[in-house]
C-alpha cells in the first residue's frame, strides 16, 4: 500500500517546518508500547521527607522580592550549602583556576602545583580588593592584587606584604592568608561550601551521584557558556525549570516528540529531586500518536534510522533510536554500554538543590544555575552551561540545548563566557521560552490582583520540595 502522507506546519528548533504525517495504516509491523522502563526508582517518598507537603502548597510572593529575604538567604542558605562552582575539565592543569560568584561573595578555585584544588575567597587581606577580576586563568603560579601587589601562592597562602616594614607589627599579627572554603570534586564537577563545618559531600548528595557519574562528565567538555541577566529572583528563575507542568504551554512544539505528560519524579533527602521523561515518543496531549512526524523522524535520522520507510508508527521511534545507538558502529561514535536503554532516548533531569538543573543525554549536558544577584532580589543570574562528549566527525549536543550551527563542539578551545540579557539570551528557543516566564512571572508577582500569593500544585512538587527544604535552612533545622 502506498504511503499515506499529509502535512501540518509546527515548528521545531525554532525553524518552521511542515509536519509529516504518515498514514499508520500503511505500516506492517504490529504497533507495541512506549514504556517508560525506569528501573532505578528513588528509594524515598515526598511525603515521609517532608511530612508538611499537602497535595498543595501556598507561597507568598514576598518570598521573591523582599530584600529581607535575600539577606536572609545570604546569612543561612548560601553561607551554609554544597554549591555547584563549576566544571572540572575547565581547569585540568596544575595553574588554572576560574572564579565563582554567588550574590556578594565571590570566590577563586584553583588547581595548584600538587593537583590538589583549593576555593579561596577572592580578596586581598589588605583592604579587600578582589584579587581576579576575570572569568579564567592558566598557568598561574600565583596571585598578585593589582592595587598594592601582595601576593599569594595558590593555596592560598601570603607571600608577599610590599613594603612590609611600613606597617606597624600589630597591624599583620592576623592571619594574612587568602580565606578558604571547603571544596570537592565529583563526577566532572566541582562543589563548594563556605560552612564552617558543613554536612559531609556524600551524605549531602547521596543517592544522586551515582547517576551523575553513570553520564562521565568528567570526559566531558563546555562548548558554551553564558551568563544571563534576568530581571528576576533567582528563585523564580530555578522554579521555571522545576516542573514539567508548563511544558505543553511553554514549548508547544516539542508535544509531537517529547512525552511530557508520563513523567517519573524521584525525591532525595536534602532537597534534591530528578525527573526523567521520554523523547523520540509522543506527548498525550499531541492528538495523533502514530504518525511518524518530523520531530521523530528528525531523532531516527539522527541516530542513523531512515525515517522514509521507518517500519513502525510513532509508538516505535524510540525503541527503535535505542536499538541504533546500541550498535558498536552508532553515529554518535560514542560507548552506550555502560547506560540504561531509556538513558539513551530520554531526558534525565536532576535538580541539585539549592540552584542548578541539569538535562542529561550520553551525547551532552545542558547544565543551568541560578545565582543571586549581590543587591538587588528582584535579579539574578542564570548560567548556561552545555558540555558535549566526544562525539564523531559532524555530531552536535542535543539540538534543543541551543548550541548554534557556527559553534565549534570539538572542545579544542573553550569558549569564552558570553554574557547577555533577558532581551538576547541566545540560548535557543526552549531555554529562550522558559526565560520569557521568568520576567513575566516576576512582574505579575508585584500584582495587586494577587494577593500576594501564589500557588502550587501536585505536578509542580519538586518546587513545593524546593521551597520546603529551603525553609529548613531559613528556619535554622539545617
Ligand atoms: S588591597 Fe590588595 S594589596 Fe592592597
Ligand atoms: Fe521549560
Amino acid at each position: 500500500m502506498a504511503t499515506n502522507v499529509r502535512y501540518a506546519e509546527i515548528r521545531f528548533n525554532d525553524r518552521p517546518i511542515k509536519q509529516q504525517l504518515v498514514d499508520p495504516e500503511s505500516f506492517t509491523l504490529e504497533p507495541g508500547e512506549v514504556t517508560a522502563d525506569y528501573e532505578a526508582r528513588s528509594p524515598h517518598r515526598l511525603d515521609q521527607l517532608y511530612p508538611n507537603i499537602a497535595g498543595y502548597r501556598v507561597v507568598s510572593t514576598k518570598r521573591f522580592m523582599d530584600p529581607a529575604e535575600k539577606g536572609r538567604e545570604e546569612d543561612k542558605l548560601w553561607s551554609k550549602v554544597w554549591l555547584l562552582a563549576g566544571i572540572s575539565s575547565d581547569i585540568p592543569n596544575a595553574g588554572d583556576w576560574f572564579r565563582f560568584d554567588v550574590g556578594p561573595q565571590s570566590l577563586i578555585i584553583v588547581r595548584d602545583k600538587d593537583n590538589e584544588l583549593n576555593a579561596l575567597y577572592n580578596v586581598c587581606k589588605h583592604r579587600g580588593n578582589e584579587l581576579v577580576q576575570e572569568d579564567f586563568g592558566q598557568d598561574a603560579t600565583s596571585f598578585t592584587c593589582i592595587m598594592h601587589s601582595w601576593r599569594y601562592n595558590l593555596k592560598g597562602k601570603n607571600v608577599r606584604v610590599t613594603d612590609r616594614d611600613t606597617f606597624g607589627p600589630e597591624a599583620l599579627c592576623q592571619n594574612l592568608d587568602l580565606t578558604p572554603v571547603h571544596v570537592q570534586e565529583r563526577a566532572g564537577l566541582i562543589f563548594v561550601s563556605m560552612a564552617q563545618e558543613p554536612m559531609p559531600f556524600e551524605d549531602f548528595y547521596g543517592d544522586l551521584l551515582p547517576m551523575l557519574d553513570s553520564y562521565h562528565l568528567k570526559d566531558m567538555f563546555v562548548v558554551k557558556h553564558l551568563v544571563v541577566d534576568v530581571p528576576a529572583n533567582w528563585k523564580t528563575m530555578y522554579s521555571v525549570f522545576n516542573e514539567t507542568y508548563h511544558a505543553h504551554a511553554t514549548h508547544p512544539q516539542i508535544k509531537p516528540y517529547v512525552d511530557d505528560h508520563f513523567v517519573q519524579y524521584d525525591f532525595y533527602p536534602n532537597g534534591h529531586n530528578r525527573n526523567l521523561f521520554a523523547v523520540g515518543a509522543v506527548s498525550p496531549r499531541w492528538p495523533d500518536s502514530r504518525f511518524i512526524n518530523m520531530g521523530l523522524a528528525f531523532f531516527l535520522q539522527e541516530a542513523g534510522v531512515k525515517a522514509a520507510g521507518f517500519k513502525g508508527d510513532a509508538r516505535h521511534v524510540r525503541r527503535a533510536i535505542q536499538q541504533a545507538k546500541r550498535k558498536v558502529e552508532n553515529p554518535f561514535g560514542i560507548d552506550y554500554s555502560g547506560f540504561t536503554d531509556n538513558q539513551l532516548t530520554d531526558d534525565w533531569n536532576p535538580s541539585l538543590f539549592p540552584n542548578v538543573t541539569m538535562n542529561m543525554h550520553p551525547e551532552g549536558v545542558l547544565l543551568q544555575r541560578f545565582r543571586p544577584h549581590p543587591t538587588d532580589p528582584e535579579r539574578g543570574y542564570q548560567d548556561v552551561f552545555v558540555l558535549s562528549a566526544h562525539l564523531a566527525e559532524g555530531r552536535r549536543p542535543p539540538a534543543y540545548m541551543g548550541v548554534e550551527d557556527d559553534v565549534d563542539v570539538s572542545g579544542k578551545l573553550r569558549p569564552k563566557v558570553r554574557r547577555t540579557t533577558h532581551d538576547d539570551p541566545q540560548g535557543g528557543e526552549v531555554v529562550e521560552q522558559d526565560i520569557a516566564n521568568m520576567v513575566t512571572l516576576q512582574r505579575g508577582m508585584h500584582s495587586r490582583g494577587l494577593n500576594e500569593t501564589i500557588v502550587f500544585s501536585e505536578q509542580e512538587r519538586r518546587i513545593q520540595q524546593f521551597l520546603a527544604e529551603l525553609d529548613l535552612y531559613l528556619e535554622d533545622r539545617r
